[in-house]
């Protein structure tokens, strides 16, 4: 391509080191969807005859037909995606297609093709977020009113319903559909027309190309457009985000699939056994999810750094954001579904939860509450309740176990309906404010998901 300036043809390993069209070839649709724009718009202003714009339109069809039916030859000494296919442009249809390039730089064409490659991932990166929405809701629905005990610092510590703790990664889940909606939002700006990095004298209809391929808005520094990547670093945030709640969600999944726990149950086909140990059903597909965090977390990383200190505009460094950002899109989509399938085809166990939230320690709180009610200060029903757990545990017994008569040793202001306090339903249901999880509550906030999904769009 400069043949004009070089003497020498680039060495075996440059080509190598390089090439970037065994990765960016990706990009092969969305980068003959600009070159139709661009086409279309060298029409417009007549630098293209119209039978020049109709070659080089059917030319750049079949070139999408071949590559489409994985007939077309990607040359790795082309370099890149851009060069391929304009090569193979010329190649079809002659003098046409040397034209193609006219008031272009692959600097604005490469920054075009990734952010509509970005805009269509986010969307199907976000349809993939309300798919394991959805899951969880069907989980949480299967759970009813099943009761199991919610954990601080990974200690038993008050009853919540196992609907409620699963809604808990819905909203996660959500806030993350938000953000990649908002990465989507911020790619929607049309690069093309900042040349290298300085426009062209040959001035193009922007807008025009804008429309032609559904960008939302045209870049105003031609400078910014070729060497921006921040909203790349959005993307790789979002899905690094959205990464680490699912390495929580899976890191809970491990542990109710535990013996200890036995809470859920997966189902043979989303476990593996062990070469060694018969017995075993490991929750390798959690696990694995939990694992992929750390390149979410490292392709944000890495592309920060490389970022990180670039002079204004394009460096050949950029051609580093690829690999990180296709990573991403690939790691995180297939974690998401992979998830949404195990969580449709697990089941609770009930009998372990109940059996587990039936400890009378989970509801201590709410006989503090009860003190509070009869109008003792927060601080000293606390004390009083501490001293009767010590003293339950010095019988060997549960809170159950303890009289009256040790109650109003403690406090005059327990009375005999103290006791009926000790029931963990009974704590749920009183447990009634927004976001609280009274099954009330619950029911009604899965029904508000419930609606929600359905007619969701982003
Ligand atoms: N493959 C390059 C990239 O991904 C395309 C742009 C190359 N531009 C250049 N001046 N060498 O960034």
């Amino acid at each position: 391509m400069w043949h004009g300036r070089f003497s020498k043809d680039p060495s075996a390993r440059l080509r190598a080191y390089g090439e970037s069209v065994s990765f960016d070839r990706r990009l092969a649709l969305h980068d003959i969807a600009g070159s139709q724009a661009h086409a279309a718009a060298l029409g417009k202003a007549r630098w293209l005859q119209p039978s020049e714009l109709k070659a080089i339109q059917r030319g750049l069809e079949s070139i999408a037909r071949e590559i489409r039916a994985g007939k077309f030859i990607w040359r790795e000494e082309l370099e890149d995606v851009h060069m391929n296919i304009e090569a193979a442009l010329t190649e079809k249809i002659g003098a046409a297609g040397a034209k193609l390039h006219t008031a272009r730089s692959r600097n604005d064409q490469v920054a075009t093709d990734l952010r509509l490659w970005m805009r269509e991932e986010t969307a199907g990166l976000v349809a993939a977020v309300r798919g394991l929405q959805k899951s969880l809701i069907g989980l949480a629905v299967r759970g009813g009113d099943a009761i199991m005990p919610g954990y601080t610092h990974l200690q038993r510590a008050q009853p919540v319903l196992a609907a409620h703790h699963l809604l808990a990664y819905v909203e996660m889940l959500e806030r993350d559909a938000g953000r990649l909606v908002d990465a989507g939002r911020r790619a929607d700006v049309l690069p093309l027309g900042a040349g290298a990095l300085a426009g062209s004298t040959i001035a193009l209809d922007r807008r025009f190309i804008a429309r032609q391929l559904g960008f939302a808005a045209v870049s105003q520094n031609s400078m910014d457009a070729v060497s921006d990547r921040d909203f790349a670093c959005e993307f790789l945030s979002a899905c690094a985000i959205t990464g680490m709640h699912l390495s929580r969600l899976c890191e809970d999944t491990v542990l109710w699939a535990s013996s200890e726990f036995g809470f859920l149950g997966l189902s043979d086909a989303h476990t593996t056994g062990s070469s060694l140990m018969p017995q075993k059903k490991n929750p390798d597909i959690a696990e694995l999810c939990r694992g992929k965090s750390g390149r979410l977390y490292g392709n944000l990383v890495s592309l920060l750094t490389t970022l990180k200190g670039l002079p204004l505009a394009y460096n050949r460094d950029l051609q580093e954001d690829k690999e990180p950002v296709f990573d991403s899109a690939d790691t995180l989509g297939a974690s998401l579904v992979i998830l949404a399938e195990m969580f449709g085809a697990a089941t609770w166990d009930k009998a372990r939860m109940a059996a587990a939230a039936d400890d009378a320690l989970l509801v201590a709180t709410d006989w503090a509450d009860y003190l509070v009610r009869k109008g003792l200060p927060f601080r000293e029903a606390h004390k009083v309740v501490g001293t009767l757990v010590a003293l339950s545990g010095q019988r060997g017994g549960t809170l159950r176990d303890l009289s009256l008569g040790d109650l109003q040793a403690e406090s005059k202001l327990f009375k005999a309906d103290a006791m009926k306090c000790l029931d963990a339903m009974r704590s749920l249901q009183a447990r009634t404010a927004e976001g609280a999880p009274s099954p009330q509550r619950v029911r009604a906030r899965l029904a508000w998901w419930g609606q929600r999904l359905a007619s969701a769009k982003s």
